[in-house]
């Protein structure tokens, strides 16, 4: 299985993954990464030899273009499963097209809880006992594709978001790399997932 990893920022699940997938008998490898920006987590990929590519929005007329010149950039070292790992976009209906259902994302919340850019915030504010992550296919919707692992953590009254989120990462870097594996490894089958999901929604 070869992966395309997104990222807008510091990239820790990015080098979770480049960390399982070093290992050889890790059922897939990663062939490129993706930012949007000078991501930091830019550094993880050059530091492991991995072909990485930056395309910015601003660069592009519209989202549109911005979406069809990353999928050339995934396209071109070719991926056969996209991982949106921290990448702080909206994908657009025609990338998401092209990709979907071997396209996932990982949320820092228990979808469909706190779907959107501030779910460790928003669990906060709302006063949960409890969040989360969640991985999921990502469909045409933000936030809104079948879900196919979740993990639960605990919240701490009053605790901080960045430390909350920290948190949450603990559990989401792990299950990121497992539910890669099972992807790999035929455990998970995304089309059978999409499917269901669409049968079940028509
Ligand atoms: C992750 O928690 C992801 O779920 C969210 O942004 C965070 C990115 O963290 N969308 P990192 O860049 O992988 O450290």
């Amino acid at each position: 299985l070869k992966l395309a990893v997104l990222i807008s920022g510091g990239g820790s699940n990015l080098k979770a993954l480049i960390e399982a997938t070093s290992d050889p008998e890790f059922p897939a490898e990663i062939v490129c990464v993706g930012a949007d920006t000078a991501a930091a987590g830019l550094a993880y990929a050059e530091a492991a030899g991995i072909p990485s590519f930056v395309v910015r929005p601003a660069d592009h007329a519209n989202r549109a273009e911005w979406g069809a010149a990353l999928a050339a950039g995934i396209q071109n070292h070719g991926a056969d499963l996209v991982v949106s790992a921290g990448l702080m976009r909206i994908l657009p209906a025609g990338f998401v097209s092209e990709f979907s259902p071997r396209l996932i994302n990982t949320h820092p919340a228990l979808l469909p809880l706190f779907p959107g850019a501030h779910a460790v915030r928003d669990a906060l504010a709302a006063g949960a006992t409890e969040t989360g992550v969640t991985v999921h296919i990502i469909d045409e919707g933000v936030d809104t594709g079948p879900v196919l692992r979740q993990a639960v953590v605990a919240v701490r009254a009053g605790e901080a978001e960045a430390d909350l989120h920290e948190r949450i990462k603990q559990e989401e870097r792990p299950l990121l790399v497992r539910t890669v594996r099972e992807i790999a490894d035929g455990t998970l089958d995304l089309a059978a997932v999409a499917g269901a999901a669409a049968g079940a929604a028509a």
